[in-house]
């Protein structure tokens, strides 16, 4: 067998799902839409310049496309899933009313209350008045959120009460993030360290990933703004056998068997971004209906089984027939940013060192370069330049955390452009608390 592949895309996440898949012996080619520079010269890749969902669908018929990979949330939620399924054609990922667990906050709430799944006490609004009123009646620290998609700048952490205020009014009066601000929730604000879970399923079968931890502020030790995350690493080490079969219990399968329930069965990859109380308690702070970015980067360094195989058994519904196997070894990525992210970022600027070390790459398995905003600047120069937020992520194995560590940003320090912002901290929680 012989197939083709195709990926939707453009970023980190999406060229290590397309490397891992490239990497089957099943798989002919896997096409990346609209993938960046490195998906571009990864050896079994090659880019698409297709977007619109109706292209997609006639690419994927013309080509005999035998399996579609969704990567970011947004096509999900306008519904691609639907639409390709309609069409006759495999997709994997959930539908649109499915996908409503990470683009409806309010949604996601109101089904963990209904399923008794675990979560932060909340109340939703529409009316500002109504919102300030309630939050004089609480105690700062609190959580306040636009129940829409808004790129990551829907949740304020706020500190103190007069910042809860403010963040109400930017959602609610001001409509600074449009729709998706137009309704809030205002949650009660969670102690603890967070961890992701990734599981998929087949919409009743259950496959847990490995597990992992990003880091989502922009600076060192948890500091400054929120981003999409700054660099991630797995296992997790927080998530001993006991938390693993807990949250298993508690959060996962309530959440796959509520979705069945509800007649929306949920088939794709599925992300709980959880709270790790120092109780021991877990709650979920968030779903996403996709593996996470930078997540999937070291989690895809460590996974030993072929990826395709366990996504046909996902949209053939036979998950319960597959078996994962992963490196035991320690998978760390670092994420390289442009200056301004997580705001406007920086575009355009030279990255050097870079060709040099992907070329070294396909002779070691200890680390892999993904690009996320990257294209091609002047060919004649074989430049490569940056072209969104985040820009690479250096993702590196190890016997341990600190040589995973210590390999990444071993890379990290080859590779320069200007204005280039990273954390030097990454897996600093697991390198401090080795033996939790
Ligand atoms: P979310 O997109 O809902 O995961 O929120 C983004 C980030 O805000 C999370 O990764 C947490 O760091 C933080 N956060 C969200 N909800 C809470 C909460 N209830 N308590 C404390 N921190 C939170
Ligand atoms: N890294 C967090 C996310 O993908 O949502």
């Amino acid at each position: 067998m012989s197939m083709k592949l195709l990926v939707i895309g453009s970023g980190g996440r999406e060229h290590a799902l397309a490397w891992k898949l490239s990497q089957s012996p099943r798989v002919r080619k896997v096409y990346v839409a609209p993938g960046n520079a490195g998906t571009a010269l990864e050896p079994g890749l090659e880019n698409i310049a297709l977007t619109a969902i109706a292209d997609l669908v006639a690419f994927a018929h013309e080509e005999d496309i035998a399996l579609t990979i969704v990567g970011p949330e947004s096509p999900l939620v306008e519904g691609i899933v639907d639409v390709f399924r309609t069409a006759g054609l495999k997709i994997f990922g959930p539908t649109r009313k499915a996908a409503q667990l990470e683009a409806s906050k309010i949604f996601a709430k109101a089904f963990m209350q209904r399923h008794g799944i675990p979560t932060a006490a909340f109340a939703s609004f529409d009316s500002p008045s109504e919102a300030h009123h309630y939050i004089e009646q609480k105690e700062a620290p609190i959580v306040i959120k636009a129940n829409g998609l808004a790129a990551g700048k829907g949740v304020v952490v706020a500190m103190t009460l007069a910042e809860a205020h403010a963040a109400i009014d930017t959602m609610l009066i001001e409509n600074k993030l449009g729709e998706a601000g137009s309704q809030i929730l205002i949650e009660d604000y969670l102690e603890g360290e967070e961890a992701s879970f990734i599981v998929i399923s087949d919409g009743r079968n259950i496959l847990p990933l490995a597990t992992s931890q990003d880091h989502k502020r922009l600076l060192d030790n948890d500091q400054g703004p929120n981003t999409g995350g700054m660099g991630a690493y797995s296992p997790a080490q927080i998530i001993s056998p006991t938390l693993h079969a807990k949250i298993m219990r508690e959060i996962i399968t309530p959440t796959i068997q509520g979705m069945a329930r509800d007649g929306e069965p949920y088939i794709g990859f599925l992300y709980a971004g959880l709270m790790i109380t120092p109780q021991g308690e877990v709650k979920v702070l968030e779903f996403n209906c996709r593996m996470g970015d930078p997540e999937t980067q070291p989690i895809m360094l460590r996974l030993k089984t072929d990826l395709s195989i366990l996504l046909e058994h996902a949209v053939n519904e036979t998950l319960d027939k597959a078996e994962i196997e992963w490196d035991r070894r320690t998978a760390l990525g670092v994420v390289m940013a442009a200056e301004g992210y997580p705001g406007v970022p920086r575009k355009n600027d030279v990255i050097s060192g870079l060709t040099e070390i992907m070329s070294n790459q396909a002779s070691t398995d200890d680390f892999h370069i993904f690009h996320a905003g990257t294209a091609f600047g002047d060919p004649n120069k074989n430049e490569i330049l940056t072209m969104g937020g985040r820009v690479l992520c250096i993702t590196a194995l190890g016997e341990n955390i600190k040589l995973a560590h210590h390999r990444a940003y071993d890379i990290v320090n080859k590779i320069h452009f200007e204005g280039c912002q990273i954390r030097h901290d990454i897996g600093y929680k697991g390198i401090e608390n080795p033996n939790r």
